[in-house]
């Protein structure tokens, strides 16, 4: 098991997240950041190529050392510098008030304490810092979530932990962000269970 969860789930997870169809909403999820920023679950760093130039540095957090190796090409490309520096964003190794903005994309389904993550997150933001997501979840209609109930077992086998069901926007509000900006679709080309996005900013009082 361990030897699929470092050698064979970031590969697979570098083919699903490198879809054609997401970047324009890595785009969005980019837009606006500045400054000091720290991606939780930075993956294979396909969000590399819409860092703003506002950004200053990105300081990524990732538990797989294969998606850093396999992110190679794109960081010799970035225009930002990007730093390694934490393995796990339910325990961060930064002082309180540390960054100025936050991104997550496609992570708090997988994290397991997502609770433990976010307070973390808030903790290390500035007061006033922004929390960029894009985040699948709990969709809308009750028919998509009885699907989600059914395939959440098998989907968490397969993707290392992958959450269906987290009710994303409530979790954020219950970690004490103020939700400025939200998008609610399901995502083009993904099935409806998979597939229900949630996309905004949350603000830290
Ligand atoms: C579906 S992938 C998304 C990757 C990337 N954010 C993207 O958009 O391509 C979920 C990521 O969360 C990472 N992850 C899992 N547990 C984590 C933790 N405790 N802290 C930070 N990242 C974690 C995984 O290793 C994986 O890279």
């Amino acid at each position: 098991m361990a030897m699929y969860a470092e050698r064979v789930l970031p590969r697979i997870i570098n083919v699903a997240c490198g879809g054609k169809d997401l970047q324009a909403l890595r785009r969005r999820a980019c837009s606006g950041l500045a400054g000091e920023v720290i991606e939780i679950g930075f993956g294979s760093g396909h969000n590399i190529p819409f860092y703003p130039a506002a950004v200053a540095q990105v300081t990524a957090i990732e538990p797989a050392g294969l998606g850093w190796e396999l992110a190679g090409k794109r960081l010799r490309a970035s225009t930002v510098p990007v730093k390694w520096s934490g393995l796990d964003g339910q325990d961060l190794p930064f002082p309180d008030g540390s960054f100025d903005a936050a991104l997550s994309t496609w992570t708090l389904c997988t994290i397991p304490d997502v609770a433990a993550a976010l307070d973390e997150v808030r903790r290390v933001l500035k007061p006033g810092g922004t929390l960029h997501f894009v985040e699948h979840g709990l969709a809308p209609d009750e028919s998509v979530r009885r699907w989600q109930r059914r395939v959440e077992p098998v989907n968490k086998m397969v993707f290392g932990g992958c959450h269906i069901t987290r009710p994303v926007v409530d979790l954020l509000t219950l970690a004490g962000f103020t939700i400025t900006e939200v998008d609610a679709f399901y995502q083009r080309g993904a099935p409806k269970f998979g597939g229900a996005a949630v996309l905004g900013i949350a603000k830290t009082a």
